[in-house]
């Protein structure tokens, strides 16, 4: 894995990082993050993951202890301790509720605890992206927005890693989840896409699924390149009937999903309006 690892500031090999165990991120799971790559070895949409990692911690109404110029900084110097070997960076940016008691009491813990990241970053195989990849529709459902409501960027994600480990066991690629309406939301680690008709449609957020920066820049640019990209409620049968379908995340830029566990997607290949739009999101993000 070869991470590199500032904890507070000190940055270290991964072996030598470490936090307390009375961290409430590790005791809760209180904290949120984001994950960004590097493009020219430049993080990619740095001020959209900035302000989204400031809109989950006011959601959970946790101080955030560093300005956007001095977290720049921080991300700069972990990435140049870093063995990136030239290439480009995966990094991870974590912000917990801090140190303290066992207690819920946000008075325990005064000081959050600020983690970052930096490994090379690792694109999926070839293969994906040639042939696309299988979902399956998982049972377990994304939060409902009154619990730990999807918009936050937690670092909880139980939820998300059972749906994950659902999705797994059933040999798939990514588990797409269902809302607490039964609309589908997003998938465990990426948001969604399906094309009807020359329409790319996407579940609003009122669905509970997080802002995606991939999935807002995808809308950008299909406006800009003459494709319809909307917001639509989405179900089963949608994804199920489609003619194309993708998923989105930062890592992983646009992935055709081309089977939703044993039914094909249209005609089985990655579809013409999501080649369109991959190549022109990584035409934006090579020249950034
Ligand atoms: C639940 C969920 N949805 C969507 C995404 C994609 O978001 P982004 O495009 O900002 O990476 C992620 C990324 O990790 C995610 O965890």
């Amino acid at each position: 894995m070869a991470a590199t690892v500032s904890v507070n500031g000190r940055i270290t090999g991964e072996r030598d990082a470490s936090i307390s165990i009375f961290d409430h991120g590790f005791l809760y799971g209180e904290g949120v993050y984001e994950t960004l790559r590097t493009y020219n070895r430049r993080p990619f949409l740095y001020e959209r993951h900035v302000r989204r990692l400031r809109q989950s911690a006011r959601m959970i109404t946790l101080d955030v202890p560093f300005t956007d110029e001095a977290l720049a900084a921080q991300i700069g110097d972990t990435m140049a301790a870093a063995d990136l070997a030239g290439g480009e960076a995966y990094i991870r940016v974590l912000l917990t509720r801090g140190i303290g008691e066992l207690t819920y009491d946000p008075k325990a813990t005064p000081t959050p605890s600020v983690v970052i990241i930096v490994k090379p970053q690792v694109d999926p195989p070839a293969e994906a992206y040639r042939d696309g990849v299988t979902v399956a529709i998982v049972d377990i459902i994304r939060n409902h927005p009154g619990s730990v409501n999807p918009m936050i960027k937690s670092n909880n994600l139980m939820n998300s890693a059972l749906a994950m480990q659902e999705a797994l066991g059933r040999g798939a690629f990514e588990g797409v989840m269902r809302n607490y309406r039964g609309e589908l939301s997003e998938c465990t680690t990426a948001n969604l896409f399906v094309v009807k008709n020359g329409v790319v449609m996407t579940p609003p957020l009122d669905s509970g699924l997080l802002p995606g920066i991939t999935r807002e820049l995808v809308v950008e640019i299909g406006r800009d390149i003459g494709v319809d990209v909307r917001e639509s409620v989405l179900r089963d049968a949608d994804l199920h009937g489609a003619d194309e379908a993708f998923l989105t995340s930062t890592t992983r830029e646009l992935v055709p999903i081309t089977s939703v566990d044993d039914r094909v997607v249209g005609n089985g290949k990655p579809g013409p309006l999501t080649g369109r739009l991959l190549d022109a999101y990584r035409r934006f993000a090579h020249a950034s």
